[in-house]
């Protein structure tokens, strides 16, 4: 992956996160939890994104709006919103931090399948909406920190993965998780591109037990909002203590595999994206070190560089998964 400067963006149009968590703990509040010491209640909204200005179908945004705060919440900053939307890697789009953004409208997420296959004794194709019934979204505060050494903290709006893969019934073989995206080159203008390193389309994957594991999500919203098509609208996963590019985007399929599955960045140069990818200040990418981080936003005068903690700061709750395997091999 190539790294890139932070996009500049004004200061004007930065609103600070406090509006947003003000405006959140002030909901909590109101129903009395955080007096409590507990987290939970209805989400407040951030006062400075308009409903207009993310598209997404109108089902989607009343269950997003019943979303309830997760418990899972870090106190770090959030990264501004305008960040977290405005400087993505979503290839599909170009190769600029910026092209997600300039770009991605053109994606139709309304209607949208996704088909669960493989390992399960309840294979099919659903609609979102089907897929989405009975499950409650939650918000989770993750850190999100991108193999190219930058990092976020975003407040998204999801369900547990194992929520879901359990409805489908896993068989005993089901060893793996094989996600794809969307292919639409008509709608993804790189996939038409026959210099792009990517074969598309992209493809992730997880161990079982990874895919299992309580922090693992599928996000359908941020800042309590649907998704914006630069982030993988309409649904996308996001494993907090992988590297960013794990955390497939626009997912179209579902694949239980007996086998581990091709992931598309791991094809490209295994010596550099191992299938694992989690983070891990002590191994350093062949080409630049892993021990720190830019927390955006940054710049020339605030470079805000901060350590990288082990599994992304979250070992206490997976290190475990790996006990007695070296994770200088397995990357
Ligand atoms: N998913 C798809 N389909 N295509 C991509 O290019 N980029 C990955 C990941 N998911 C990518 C993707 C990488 S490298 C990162 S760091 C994260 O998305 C970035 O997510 P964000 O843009 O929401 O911050």
């Amino acid at each position: 992956m190539l790294i890139r400067r932070p996009t500049d963006i004004p200061s004007s149009e930065i609103t600070p996160e406090s509006v947003y968590r003000n405006r959140r703990e002030f909901m909590r509040g109101a129903i009395g939890l955080t007096a409590l010491g507990l987290s939970g209640g209805v989400l407040a909204k951030p006062a400075h994104i308009t409903d207009a200005e993310v598209a997404g179908a109108p089902w989607l945004k009343n269950q997003i709006s019943a979303a309830t705060a997760g418990k899972a919440d870090s106190n770090e900053t959030l990264t501004p919103y305008q960040h977290v939307t405005g400087y993505n890697n979503f290839y599909e789009f170009g190769y600029d931090k910026t092209d997600p953004a300039a770009h991605a409208d053109s994606l139709t997420t309304d209607p949208w399948k996704v088909e669960i296959a493989g390992e399960v004794n309840k294979p099919g194709s659903y609609n979102l909406e089907d897929l989405l019934k009975g499950l409650t979204l939650e918000e989770r505060i993750y850190r999100l920190r991108c193999v190219e050494a930058w990092s976020m903290v975003i407040p998204w709006i999801g369900f547990s993965l194992a929520d879901l893969l359990k409805r489908f019934e896993p068989t005993s073989k089901a060893k793996y998780v094989a996600f794809t995206t969307l292919m639409r080159p008509e709608e993804m203008p790189a996939q038409k591109s026959r210099l792009s390193t990517i074969k598309w389309p992209y493809r992730e994957g997880l161990r079982m037990d990874e895919a299992m594991h309580p922090l693992t999500l599928m996000a359908v919203g941020l800042y309590g909002k649907v998704l914006p098509n630069q982030n993988g609208a309409p649904l996308r996963l996001v494993v907090p203590w992988k590297y960013g590019f794990k955390s497939i985007k626009s997912i179209v399929k579902i694949e239980l595999t007996e086998e581990q599955p091709y992931t598309s960045w791991s094809a490209i140069a295994s010596d550099e994206y191992g299938f694992y990818a989690n983070v891990n200040p002590q191994v350093d990418h062949p080409r630049w070190s892993q021990a720190q981080e830019r927390r955006l936003p940054s710049g020339l005068l605030r470079p805000n560089v901060i350590p990288t903690q082990m599994f992304n700061g979250y070992a206490d709750q997976v290190a475990g998964l790996y006990s007695g395997m070296d994770l200088r091999k397995l990357y």
